[in-house]
């Protein structure tokens, strides 16, 4: 029987749930498709998802009746921001309704993470919606080198395109994600920090990660956090940032002649677990209490089975009160061999 055939009460006062290790539930990531028009090679290499790769079937996808509702259940434990995620989110059709939709509840920050490929076309429409911000992931400025990450040919002038058409609509501060992999992107630190500081951009990086089981990761193709700060820094000297708020992701650091900002996200060589705030919801609606997880809990399954909201109520409670993962801190050589979820199909 799982944990949500047991989940019997829900927490006093909602909101106030503490898992395991006294982490409250702040942060709800929303995976709307497992689909997307990249390849990126750390993520979703052609090998694994190419032309028979079958993803889900549009009826084992969350109706955005069914996402939202699941928002406000959310809300009442406390989430204080939703990020729409993938694949990538805005091949979903018509996302700018859920994203009305999710905008009509009161108090979220709402936002995505897209791969920038669309963005031209549907930044103003999202802003619209009532989006309030934006990621877009970019991993670097050269043609050569992101077309052999996005494994796609998608030339990085569309991306640009679509980052600008995101500020001029009103979603800025845009924040740029760059994953770095060694021997692959790591010259394009440099150019990448230039751009992004003149534009007024917030660009981040992140440690290449162990994700999923398809991507072959090995710990010499990490490119720590700390190298990054000192490669920008030797050029444009930087200074620590406090976090804008407890459990941050990425660590802030300013430039220290006052123009703008970066982000760097160690996961890898220093982890972040013990302020994790985050849960996950599948395409299929499975609930996600890690990035790393080996496997979810089917809210699908209470949704279309005609649970009430309390039953819902108490079998999130349930789970969180049991979570208990740090993966990140307690990584090791054999841990790395796990059946792990894919990146693309949870969302980063
Ligand atoms: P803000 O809301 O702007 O602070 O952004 P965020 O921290 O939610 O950032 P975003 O969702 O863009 O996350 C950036 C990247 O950090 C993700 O794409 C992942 O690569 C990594 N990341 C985010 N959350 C986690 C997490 O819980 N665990 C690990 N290991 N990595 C994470
Ligand atoms: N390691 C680190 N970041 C990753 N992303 C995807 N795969 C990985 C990985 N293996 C990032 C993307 C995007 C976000 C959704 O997750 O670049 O910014
Ligand atoms: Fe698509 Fe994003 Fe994965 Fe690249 S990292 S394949 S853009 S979901
Ligand atoms: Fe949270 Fe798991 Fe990432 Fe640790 S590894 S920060 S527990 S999602």
């Amino acid at each position: 029987m799982s944990e949500l055939h047991l989940a019997t009460k829900s927490s006093p006062i909602p909101g106030t749930t503490r898992d395991r290790l006294g982490r409250p539930l702040r942060d709800l990531r929303i995976s709307v498709t497992d689909r997307c028009n990249f390849r990126c090679v750390y993520c979703m290499p052609k090998e694994v998802f190419g032309k028979d790769y079958q993803f889900l079937e549009r009826k084992a996808l969350l109706s955005f009746e069914e996402i939202t509702r699941l928002a406000r259940l959310f809300k009442a434990h406390g989430i204080e921001k939703i990020r729409l995620t993938g694949g990538e989110p805005l091949v979903r059709r018509n996302i700018e309704q859920l994203i009305a939709m999710l905008a009509a509840i009161p108090g979220l920050d709402l936002t995505l993470t897209t791969n920038g490929s669309l963005l031209q076309k549907k930044a103003r429409a999202l802003k619209d919606a009532g989006l309030k911000r934006i990621t877009v992931s970019l991993d670097s400025l050269d043609d050569a080198v992101f077309m052999r990450m996005n494994d796609v040919d998608f030339p990085v002038a569309r991306v640009l395109e679509g980052i600008d058409a995101a500020a001029a609509a009103g979603l800025g501060p845009v924040k740029i994600n760059m994953v770095v992999k060694r021997g692959l992107n790591e010259d394009s630190i440099l150019p990448m920090a230039r751009l992004f500081r003149e534009r007024g951009h917030i660009l981040r990086f992140i440690e290449y990660m162990d994700v999923g089981h398809t991507n072959g990761w090995r710990m010499d193709d990490v490119v720590s956090a700390r190298e990054i700060v000192d490669i920008i820094s030797a050029e444009m000297p930087l200074e620590p940032v406090d976090a804008n708020y407890r459990g941050e992701v990425a660590e802030r650091w300013r430039y220290r002649d006052g123009q703008g900002e970066i982000g760097v996200i160690a996961s890898v060589t220093q982890a972040f677990c013990r302020d994790c705030t985050r849960a996950r919801i599948s395409t299929e609606g499975k609930l996600y209490t890690c990035l790393f997880a080996t496997g979810g809990h089917d809210l699908r399954e209470l949704l279309r089975g005609g649970a009430d909201d309390a039953r819902i109520h108490a079998a999130i409670d349930a789970i969180w009160v049991q979570r208990s993962d740090r993966y990140s801190e307690i990584r090791a050589a054999q841990t790395v061999k796990l059946e792990k979820i894919e990146m693309s199909y949870i969302g980063g």
